[in-house]
C-alpha cells in the first residue's frame, strides 16, 4: 500500500453529538457492506453500547475512498472513556472534531481538542446535525472561531440525513496528512488495544510506525522478554480481514499465539527479535483509577472465575486495575480502581454478561492520604482500611478542577449545586452571549455520587462538565459503619466527610429498612461514627396474628397465646441471622449523597 493513499483519523466529540452515526455514514458511503447486513451504530460493537446508546470502546475501521486508505478510529465521549481517546489519537495525524449545530462547543469538546493539539494533529472541524430546526450554524461556526481557535471553516454535515459526507471525504484526503514512517527500517509498532479471543489467543491491535510485519516473524515486546512468532497480520474491515503484510503508517491486528495475558501490554512497543529498534516508542500517558470498590463473586466458589473475567477484560480495558480483597460477609473478592462511577456500572455488566457471573459490588469510594501519628503516610481507597481515628494525625482528599459549560439562565442553581459539595476557588467567563464556562475545585468525592445527574437536572440538560486531576486537601473525614441485628456489616460501611455523616447515615438506615425484607423479629438497623450510634432505624417483625382462632371467650387465653409468640420469637432473634438480599449493596451504592 502506498502511505501517500493513506490516512489515519479519529472522530472526537461531546457525548451524544453524532460520532458513531457519522462512522456509519461514512462506512456506509464506501460500500464495504451490503444494505442488508447494515445495522445502525454499526460500530459499537457490544451489546451494552447499544443498548445504553453510548460508545465504551475506541473501534478501528479501514475503508477504502477513491484511491484512498481511511484507518478511521471512533472514539467514545463520556469523561470517563478520556483515556480511550487519547489512545486513539496517539494512533492518528488527525481528527475529526465534531460539534452538535444545536448544543455548540461544550465541556468534553475544549478537552478533547486539548488532547488532539497536545499530541499536534492536524484538526478539521465539522459541525453535525444541521438538519435540525434549532441549528445554529453560525452562532457555533463563532464559537469553533473564537472558544476553539480553529480558523479553518468547518464542514456542515448532518450525519443523520447523510448530508455533506463527500465533502467531509474530500476534506480527510486533502487536509489529515498521511503517515511518515519508513517501512525499510528495523520494526516499531506500538499496541494500542486488544482483545481475548478464546480460540486464538490475544489479538493485538497495532499501529505501525516504522517497518513491515508478517507472519512468520519472530517479535517481542519491549516491555517483555517473551518471544512470539506471528501467525498472522490484517486489518479491520466490517470484521477481521487477514493481509499478507502490514507496512510503516498503517493500522492493523497481529495474531501470536499469546495465551498468557500477562504477557501484553497496551502501549508497549513491538518489534522484531533478530532486528530490533533502537528504542521504544513513548507508551501512553499513564492513567490511575479515582474510584475504587470491591467486586465480590455472588457464588464465592467462583472467585477463581472472577479473577479470570478480571484479567480478560483489563486486555480490553487498559484502565481497569484491580487487587485481591476479603471482607467478613462477602468472602473473597477483587478491590478494583475505575475511571468514574460509569466505567464502574460497565465493568459490572460487562463481567456479569460476557463472563455469566453473578457478583456484588460495595460501595465506591476515592483514595484519601492518611498521615498517621507515627510519622507514617498512608493511602486508603477503602472503610476497611480506616484506621483507628485515635492513630490519625490529618486525612487528605483528592481535589479536582472542574469545567462546567452552561447557558446564562442556570448558571445560579450550577453554583449552589458547587457550593453545597464544598467548592473552592470558583471563576467564571462569558465564551459567547449563550455559554458560560464555570470553573471551581471540588473534591472528587462529591462529584462521584449523581453530581453530573443534578447537573443535568438543574440546568435542564444543558450544562456538560469536565474534570481533571488537582491535588490533595486536608478533609475531615469518619467511617459510618453499619449494623444489622447488631452485627457490624463491613460491606455497607462508608467513607464520608463529617458534615454529611448524620445526613448520609439517617438516609442509609431508611433505605436498608425498605430494602431488607422483614423477618420474624425486629430488625435494628444502626449507623455508628467511633462506635457512636448516630442513626438507628428498626425493620417491623412480620406479627402472625396468632388469635385470629379464637372468638368470644375471656381475654387471657388471647394474653396467653399472644406471650407465647413473644417467647418464641425472641428465641429467634438469638439464632436467627439476617439474610441480606444481594442488590442491597448495589443500592448503597446508587444512594445519592444527601445535601
Ligand atoms: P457517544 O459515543 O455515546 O459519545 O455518542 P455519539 O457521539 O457517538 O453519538 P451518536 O452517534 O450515538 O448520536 C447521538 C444521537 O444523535 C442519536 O440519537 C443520533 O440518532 C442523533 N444524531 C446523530 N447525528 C445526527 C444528525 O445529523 N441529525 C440528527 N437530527 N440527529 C443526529
Amino acid at each position: 500500500m502506498n502511505q501517500s493513499t493513506l490516512r489515519n483519523f479519529s472522530i472526537i466529540a461531546h457525548i451524544d453529538h453524532g460520532k458513531s452515526t457519522l462512522a456509519d455514514r461514512i462506512i456506509e458511503r464506501s460500500q464495504i457492506i451490503s444494505p442488508r447486513e447494515f445495522q445502525n451504530q454499526l460500530l459499537d460493537s457490544m451489546d451494552l453500547e447499544r443498548e445504553r446508546g453510548i460508545s465504551i470502546k475506541s473501534h478501528a475501521i479501514t475503508i477504502p475512498y477513491r484511491d484512498y486508505t481511511l484507518n478511521l478510529i471512533d472514539t467514545p465521549g463520556h469523561a470517563d472513556f478520556s483515556y480511550e481517546v487519547s489512545r486513539a489519537i496517539a494512533s492518528c495525524e488527525g481528527v475529526l472534531l465534531l460539534v452538535d449545530a444545536t448544543q455548540g462547543v461544550q465541556a468534553q469538546t475544549l478537552s478533547n481538542l486539548y488532547l488532539a493539539t497536545e499530541y499536534g494533529l492536524e484538526i478539521v472541524p465539522l459541525i453535525n446535525k444541521i438538519d435540525l430546526p434549532s441549528a445554529d450554524i453560525e452562532g457555533v461556526t463563532h464559537q469553533i472561531e473564537s472558544v476553539l481557535g480553529l480558523d479553518a471553516p468547518p464542514v456542515l454535515v448532518s450525519a443523520k440525513v447523510n448530508q455533506g459526507i463527500e465533502e467531509l471525504l474530500e476534506q480527510i484526503v486533502a487536509r489529515i496528512p498521511s503517515p511518515t514512517g519508513d517501512s525499510q527500517r528495523p520494526l516499531q509498532a506500538r499496541i494500542f488495544d486488544s482483545h481475548y479471543d478464546p480460540y486464538r489467543g490475544v489479538v493485538v491491535y497495532l499501529r505501525l510506525v516504522d517497518g513491515i510485519l508478517q507472519a512468520g516473524d519472530t517479535i517481542c515486546g519491549q516491555q517483555h522478554a517473551a518471544h512470539f512468532r506471528v501467525e498472522e497480520v490484517g486489518h479491520f474491515s466490517i470484521k477481521p480481514v487477514a493481509a499478507t503484510i502490514l507496512r510503516a503508517g498503517e493500522v492493523g491486528y497481529m495474531i501470536a499465539n499469546i495465551k498468557t495475558i500477562s504477557d501484553v501490554s497496551i502501549g508497549d512497543t513491538i518489534t522484531h527479535v533478530n532486528r530490533p529498534c533502537a528504542k521504544p516508542l513513548p507508551g501512553f500517558r499513564h492513567v490511575k483509577p479515582v474510584v475504587f470498590s470491591s467486586l465480590f463473586p455472588e457464588n464465592n466458589d467462583l472467585h477463581l472465575k472472577l479473577r479470570q473475567a478480571l484479567e480478560k477484560l483489563r486486555l480490553n480495558d487498559a484502565s481497569l486495575t484491580f487487587e485481591p480483597d476479603s471482607s467478613q460477609s462477602l468472602g473473597l473478592g477483587f478491590r478494583c480502581g475505575f475511571l468514574g462511577l460509569l466505567h464502574l456500572e460497565i465493568v459490572r455488566e460487562r463481567i456479569e454478561r460476557e463472563f455469566d457471573l453473578s457478583i456484588i459490588t460495595s460501595a465506591p469510594s476515592v483514595r484519601y492520604e492518611v498521615d498517621l501519628v507515627n510519622g507514617e503516610t498512608i493511602t486508603i481507597s477503602a472503610p476497611a482500611q480506616f484506621p483507628n481515628p485515635q492513630r490519625i494525625n490529618a486525612i487528605r482528599e483528592p481535589y479536582v478542577q472542574v469545567s462546567i459549560i452552561t447557558p446564562p439562565a442556570p448558571i445560579g442553581k450550577v453554583m449552589q449545586l458547587c457550593n453545597n459539595r464544598r467548592a473552592l476557588e470558583s471563576d467564571m467567563r462569558y465564551l459567547d452571549e449563550q455559554k458560560i464556562e464555570f470553573h471551581c475545585k471540588l473534591p472528587l468525592a462529591e462529584i462521584v455520587y449523581n453530581f453530573y445527574d443534578e447537573l443535568k437536572s438543574v440546568s435542564s440538560g444543558f450544562a456538560s462538565f469536565d474534570y481533571e486531576f488537582d491535588r490533595y486537601r486536608k478533609v475531615d473525614l469518619v467511617k459510618i459503619e453499619i449494623l444489622v441485628a447488631g452485627e457490624t456489616v463491613d460491606a455497607l460501611s462508608i467513607l464520608t466527610h463529617r458534615m454529611h455523616a448524620e445526613k448520609r447515615a439517617r438516609a442509609l438506615c431508611k433505605l436498608l429498612c425498605q430494602q431488607i425484607p422483614r423477618h420474624q423479629f425486629v430488625i435494628p438497623i444502626q449507623a455508628a461514627v467511633a462506635n457512636r450510634i448516630i442513626a438507628r432505624e428498626n425493620i417491623p417483625a412480620y406479627r402472625k396474628d396468632v388469635t385470629s382462632g379464637l372468638y368470644g371467650g375471656d381475654i387471657t387465653r388471647k394474653k396467653k397465646l399472644l406471650s407465647q409468640q413473644k417467647k418464641g420469637k425472641s428465641k429467634m432473634k438469638q439464632v436467627g441471622r439476617v439474610q441480606l438480599p444481594h442488590d442491597i449493596f448495589l443500592s448503597v451504592l446508587k444512594q445519592p449523597e444527601e445535601h
